[in-house]
């Protein structure tokens, strides 16, 4: 059986590489797989400085826009990482046969290490915390962007070194599942769209905030005056087009854009009223969540109730094996 599992940190608004890279893609497979677990990462979310009352309501934020985007309580567990404390107590266990090599040439730790002064160990350690979460679970697949693809192949490393050491075929070996819009770039056309950089547009934006991001958003640099062909290859527009407007539409763009029949602006237009058409029944669901936050509550309370019937089960065989049984008369 296939068991899915994914997460995401709560580290402010999702903006539509997100949505795009990986939620989108959650909400389709729980409709195909029952039993899939999402979990919002909170304790990933801690490897840093941070503002306790800004974390509360990012929490709040991040399980509110899932279940807006179409997460349904009823076919998956929605849940929060620290209401299930066995995520840590496995991701301890990892830790003792961890080499720390591979955990320093993890990009994103790199990335991340790189501006720092003083290094927490927790971000070293962040991807073992992470197999954790998914082998918590057996879970084999894990709906992704491209940027975990990394970390996925870290688990799998882990899954097979505890296997070979106390229970061959326990723990699966996790593969990521990435979508065709693993990697959405920001509206400037040259970085990876990520809330760090600035470079995005949040799903619960107004219809005229995303206008006002599109509009000057970059577009294919060759093409300075409305005249030019475009090449909709080089096009973020054209790229965004793909992941939200009709296979009609994107072929009507892409003759547009290289034959200069539409400017950047109309195809712009056009991609506004298909984005906006997706993303306004999310953002109706937000604001009637809004108003209604015991249904987030609820959600979460009974995600983490299956998640830990799970987690516990897997838990007893773990320590089973390692010879961390409760100890008994003999
Ligand atoms: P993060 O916001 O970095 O915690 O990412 C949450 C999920 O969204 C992960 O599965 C990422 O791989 C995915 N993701 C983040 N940014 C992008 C992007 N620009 N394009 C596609 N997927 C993304
Ligand atoms: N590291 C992931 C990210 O930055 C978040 C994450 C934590 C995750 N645990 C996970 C993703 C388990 C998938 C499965 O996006």
């Amino acid at each position: 059986m296939t068991r899915i599992f994914s997460g995401i940190q709560p580290s402010g608004e999702l903006h539509i590489g997100n949505y795009l890279g990986a939620i989108r893609n959650w909400i389709t497979l729980q409709q195909q797989h029952t039993g899939s677990l999402f979990c919002v990462v909170d304790y990933h979310a801690i490897t840093g400085n941070y503002d306790t009352d800004l974390l509360r309501q990012r929490r709040w934020d991040m399980a509110r826009s899932l279940l807006a985007s179409g997460i349904d309580p009823s076919k998956a567990a929605l849940f929060m990482q620290s209401d299930v404390p066995e995520h840590t107590e496995l991701s301890w266990i990892f830790t003792t046969n961890q080499p720390i090599g591979d955990l320093e040439r993890q990009t994103q730790f790199k990335d991340k290490a790189g501006t720092m002064e003083s290094i927490p160990a927790g971000l070293l350690m962040y991807p073992v915390l992470q197999a954790a979460d998914i082998l918590l679970y057996r879970a084999d697949r894990v709906p992704v962007g491209e940027d975990q693809v990394q970390h996925l192949e870290l688990s799998r490393d882990i899954a097979r070194r505890w296997n070979a050491r106390f229970g061959e075929g326990f723990f699966p070996e996790p593969q990521p599942l990435l979508t065709p819009t693993r990697r959405i770039m920001g509206l400037d056309g040259k970085a990876k769209m990520s809330k760090s950089l600035g470079n995005t547009i949040g799903l619960l934006e107004s219809d005229d905030d995303i206008w006002q991001k599109l509009r000057p958003a970059a577009t294919d640099p060759q093409r300075v005056r409305k005249s030019d062909p475009g090449n909709p290859d080089v096009c973020n527009i054209f790229q965004l087009h793909k992941a939200f407007s009709p296979e009609a539409t994107v072929a009507e763009v892409d003759t547009n854009c290289r034959t200069a029949a539409w400017g950047c602006i109309d195809c712009k237009k056009v991609l506004h009223t298909h984005m906006v058409a997706e993303l306004t029944p999310i953002r109706t669901r937000a604001q009637l969540l809004a108003d209604e936050p015991s249904r987030v509550l609820d959600a979460l309370a009974d995600g983490a109730r299956t998640a830990r019937t799970i987690a516990q089960e897997t838990m007893r065989e773990v320590k089973q094996r390692m010879g961390l049984d409760p100890l008994k008369v003999s």
